[in-house]
């Protein structure tokens, strides 16, 4: 029986790396079966809505999707259709390897940790208020329920992965109860998982430390807005956006795409690096059992960044980003042969 799998295109450059993605998984052999549905604005054109129901339906079924980016419209009434996506399905790990492959344009080498975000509360809830005109109340949102799932899945994952430390980032010196439930929690769960060291740092240090010593973390695990902001401090750190994947993942679905935008200023023109897309999709391959179709995409992405001939123009190459895919589906080629 194939998986089958939700395909959202989505818009800008999101059709352009979602079909090299779609190419490079295909060529692994894996038994997967798409079925595309619209969201953002190409839904919007064609039924008048950015999230049709059809497409949620769809996700919710197969419990899987591949995402393209997907532009959102500017002005009001456009609610974020990742928001939207992720409430819906309760989407409440946001997971993104970080990790440095050869020549890309990084500041460390030897980089190769996870974020897990959590992504359905803390400051992000956005309840907010004015008082009286001269001022504004943010209220932050911290349950055991949600610090409790999105450790467990960190340890988990550094469990399967055999990673020896999972390490939380808080502000409990000052957010006593807050932050301060995130971190007991935290350790309540650590030691359901006595085969994983657990350790915590607070956040501002872990920023700095980030910068100084990325190589010494393996797994982090954070607070929504922590979260957001050190997920784009260790994409810098690693080359920036064309090679960073990410997953949102819940109990009944998981969505798999890259972390940049729909790119609009080079939509259509066949130059966007489809690495990111192709790597999300190898966190699918994953996800789905399928390890061994994962690594020979993550072996082929290697090989192609080593070797340094087919890059797309963000690498400082001048492939098409039909060539870089092209160039994995050769490669993935060759390592079936090599039966690995
Ligand atoms: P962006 O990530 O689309 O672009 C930022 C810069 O990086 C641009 O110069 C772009 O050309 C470049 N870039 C991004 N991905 C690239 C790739 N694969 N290959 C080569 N160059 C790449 O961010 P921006 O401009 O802030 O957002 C554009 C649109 O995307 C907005 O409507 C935004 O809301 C949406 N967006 C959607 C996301 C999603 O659906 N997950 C995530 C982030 C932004
Ligand atoms: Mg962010």
């Amino acid at each position: 029986m194939p998986f089958r799998v939700t395909l959202i295109p989505g818009d800008g450059i999101g059709p352009e790396v979602t079909s090299a993605a779609r190419r490079v998984l295909e060529a692994t052999g894996a038994p997967i079966e798409w079925e595309i549905k619209k969201a953002g604005e190409a839904a919007l054109k064609e039924c008048g809505e950015l999230l049709p129901p059809d497409t949620l339906e769809s996700i919710r079924e197969n419990r899987v999707a591949l995402k393209g980016p997907i532009t959102t419209p500017v002005g009001t009434g456009f609610r974020s259709i990742n928001v939207a996506l992720r409430q819906e399905l309760d989407l409440y790990a946001n997971v993104r390897p970080f990790r440095t492959y050869p020549n890309a344009p990084a500041l460390h080498q030897g980089v190769d940790l996870v974020i897990f975000r959590e992504n359905t509360e803390d400051l992000y809830a956005g309840i907010e208020h004015m008082v009286g005109e001269e001022a504004a109340e943010s209220i932050k949102i911290i349950t055991r329920r949600a610090s409790a799932r999105i450790a467990r899945a960190a340890f988990e994952y550094a469990r399967r992965k055999g990673r020896r430390r999972v390490t939380a980032g808080h502000k409990a010196n000052i957010m006593k109860l807050t932050d301060g439930l995130f971190l007991r929690t935290f350790y309540e769960v650590a030691r359901e998982y006595p085969d994983v060291q657990a350790d915590d740092k607070i956040v501002d240090n872990l920023a700095m430390q980030l910068v100084m010593r990325p190589q010494e973390y393996q797994v982090l695990v954070l607070p929504n807005l922590y979260g957001d902001i050190l997920s784009d401090l260790c994409a810098g750190l690693v080359g920036g956006l064309g090679l960073a994947p990410g997953a949102n993942i819940g109990e009944g679905a998981a969505i798999f795409e890259p972390v940049h935008g729909s790119a609009p200023d080079i939509a259509g023109k066949n130059r966007a690096n489809p690495l990111a897309t192709v790597l999300s999709g190898a966190m699918l391959l994953e996800h789905l059992g399928l390890a061994e179709a994962a690594q020979m995409v993550e072996k082929a992405v290697w090989m192609l960044l080593e070797e340094g001939r087919v890059l797309t123009p963000d690498l400082g190459g001048r492939a098409s980003t039909q060539e870089v895919a092209q160039t994995l589906v050769d490669k993935i080629e060759i390592l079936k042969g090599g039966g690995m």
